[in-house]
C-alpha cells in the first residue's frame, strides 16, 4: 500500500513543477462524459509530456499526476488507488472537479477497475500506457464504451521542425527552404524521438542505444516470459538491419534453427511481443484471401528510422519507413482504414496501398530518385498494374525531388500519376500548396 505521506510529498512536488518547456504536439484528443481518454504509444514517444500539455499553467493543482511506474505507488491495488484520492483531497478539500492523469497504467494490475470507479465518480481521467496489446485488450474488454483511445507516434514532420524552431507555414516555408531541407536529412536519419530532435548530435546515439534497451527489458522481457533472450536479441536487431525490407518467419527459422534451439512459433511470437511493445510493424500483403494474407511475407517498418543506426541505415529505406510512419500518423484514428502492400504474381510491388473499407482509396509508391529510365518505368508500370487490378486511379510516387503530374501510357494500360516530394507529402501536401497560394 502506497504510504500516504510520501504519496502527499510526490503530489505536491508535481504542483511546483515548471511545464513551460513543453512544446505543444499535433494530437488533439477529445474528452466526454463518462470516458476515459486513453493515449497508447511506444516509450519515449512524448506521452508523459503529452499529459502536461494539457495542464492549465494557472491552476496546476486541478491535476492529480500519478505515473504508476513510480516507486511511492508500489505495490498498489485498485483499492489502495482510493488511500491516492485521499491524500489529494486532504491536501486541497477546496477542489471537487480534478483530472485524474494516469500515466503508464500496465504497471498496475486492474488498473482499469480504478478508471472504472473514477468515472462512476464522475472525474474527468486520462490514461496512458507503451503496451499495444495489454491497452487495447483490457480497453475492449473492461472499459468499453467508456474510452476514447488514441496513439500517439514519434514527431511528424511538421512537430520535428516545430521542435527545431523552424516555421514552415506560408511565406517562411520560402525563407527557411534550405533549413528545412537540412533538417529533413536529419530526421530521417537520428529518427523522431521528441528528445532527439532536442539532444545535441553527439549524444543521440547514446540516448536511442539506451531507448532499445529499455524497450527490451522494460516492455518486452519484464511483460512475457521470454526463455530466449538471444533470439529475442537476434530478431530485433536483424529487424534493425530489415526494415522497409521483406521478414518471412519461415526463412527467419531456417536461418536460426542450425545454431538455436527454437521453432516457428516462437520466432511469430517474439514478432508479436515486439509489435506489441510498439517497436516495429509488418505489414500485410493486400490481397482478398485470408490464407494468402497470413502466408505471404511480411513487410518490417520501425517505429523510428533513427534506432537504424544500430542496424544497417540505408536512405532510400528511411524514406519509405517515414512514409510508412506518416500515413499511420494520418489515418490510425480512422476506423476502417488499413495500409498494406501489393504484389502480383510477376513480382510487381506497391509499396502501400491505403484502403477504407475494403475499397482502395491510394496507391503511393516511394523511391529516393525516378532520373533512372528503368526504375521510373519499373514503378510506374506496377502502379498502372496495381491501378487496373484494384480499381483505383489515386497514384503517386513520393521521390526527393520530382513533382508534378505525368500522363502514363504503357502497354495499352493509361492513367495520371502524382509526383509529390518527401518534404512537401510530409508537411501535408496539399495543404501547404494552398496556405502558399494566400501568400
Ligand atoms: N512535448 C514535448 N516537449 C518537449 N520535450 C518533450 C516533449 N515530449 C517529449 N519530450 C522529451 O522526450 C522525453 C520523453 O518523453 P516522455 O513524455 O517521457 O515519453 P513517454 O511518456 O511516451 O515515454 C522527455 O523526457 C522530453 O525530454
Ligand atoms: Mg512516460
Amino acid at each position: 500500500m502506497p504510504d500516504k505521506t510520501l504519496v502527499k510529498r510526490y503530489i505536491l512536488e508535481f504542483h511546483e513543477r515548471d511545464f513551460t518547456g513543453v512544446i505543444s504536439r499535433e494530437l488533439r484528443v477529445k474528452t466526454l462524459p463518462g470516458r476515459a481518454t486513453v493515449i497508447i504509444g511506444p516509450r519515449r514517444a512524448g506521452k508523459t509530456y503529452y499529459l502536461f500539455s494539457l495542464i492549465d499553467g494557472n491552476a496546476p493543482e486541478r491535476y492529480l499526476y500519478v505515473d504508476f511506474e513510480h516507486p511511492v505507488f508500489h505495490p498498489m491495488t485498485p483499492r489502495d488507488f482510493i488511500d491516492v484520492l485521499d491524500a489529494y483531497h486532504e491536501l486541497y478539500p477546496e477542489i471537487k472537479r480534478l483530472v485524474l492523469l494516469l500515466d503508464e497504467v500496465q504497471a498496475v494490475p486492474e488498473w482499469e477497475r480504478i478508471v472504472r470507479y473514477l468515472l462512476d465518480e464522475g472525474y474527468t481521467v486520462y490514461v496512458t500506457g507503451s503496451s499495444s496489446k495489454l491497452l487495447s485488450r483490457e480497453v475492449a474488454t473492461h472499459l468499453r464504451g467508456r474510452a476514447l483511445t488514441y496513439t500517439l507516434f514519434p514527431l511528424s514532420f511538421r512537430e520535428f521542425l516545430r521542435f527545431k524552431g523552424v516555421e514552415h507555414g506560408g511565406r517562411e516555408f520560402y525563407r527557411n527552404m534550405a533549413k528545412i531541407n537540412g533538417l529533413l536529412e536529419e530526421y530521417l536519419h537520428f529518427g523522431a524521438y521528441p528528445e532527439i530532435a532536442l539532444a545535441p548530435e553527439d549524444v543521440r546515439g547514446l540516448i536511442l542505444k539506451d531507448y532499445i534497451d529499455v524497450l527490451i527489458k522494460k516492455d518486452v522481457l519484464e511483460r512475457h516470459r521470454v526463455k530466449n533472450v538471444y533470439l529475442l536479441n537476434e530478431l530485433l536487431y536483424f529487424s534493425l538491419r530489415a526494415y522497409s525490407k521483406y521478414v518471412s518467419f519461415d526463412s527467419l527459422y531456417r536461418l536460426f534453427k542450425g545454431r538455436l534451439k527454437l521453432t516457428k512459433r516462437t520466432i511469430a511470437n517474439y514478432f508479436a511481443y515486439l509489435e506489441e511493445a510498439f517497436a516495429l510493424f509488418l505489414v500485410r500483403r493486400h490481397g482478398r484471401s485470408p490464407k494468402g494474407r497470413i502466408v505471404a511475407p511480411r513487410k518490417l517498418y520501425l517505429i523510428d528510422t533513427g534506432l537504424a543506426l544500430f542496424g544497417e541505415k540505408d536512405a532510400a529505406r528511411d524514406v519509405e519507413n517515414a512514409v510508412f510512419l506518416e500515413l499511420l500518423r494520418r489515418y490510425s484514428t480512422k476506423p476502417g482504414v488499413e495500409v498494406t502492400y501489393w504484389k502480383d504474381e510477376a513480382g510487381r510491388e506497391v509499396d502501400f496501398v491505403v484502403s477504407e473499407n475494403g475499397r482502395v482509396k491510394e496507391l503511393i509508391q516511394v523511391s529516393l530518385r525516378l532520373d533512372d529510365e528503368r526504375t521510373r518505368r519499373r514503378e510506374f508500370l506496377a502502379l498502372l498494374h496495381a491501378s487496373r487490378k484494384l480499381n483505383c486511379k489515386n497514384l503517386k510516387v513520393i521521390t526527393l525531388e520530382d513533382e508534378g503530374t505525368v500522363e502514363v501510357s504503357l502497354y495499352g494500360m493509361k492513367g495520371n500519376i502524382e509526383l509529390v516530394p518527401l518534404f512537401k507529402w510530409l508537411l501535408g501536401g496539399e495543404r501547404l500548396i494552398s496556405s502558399c497560394d494566400e501568400v
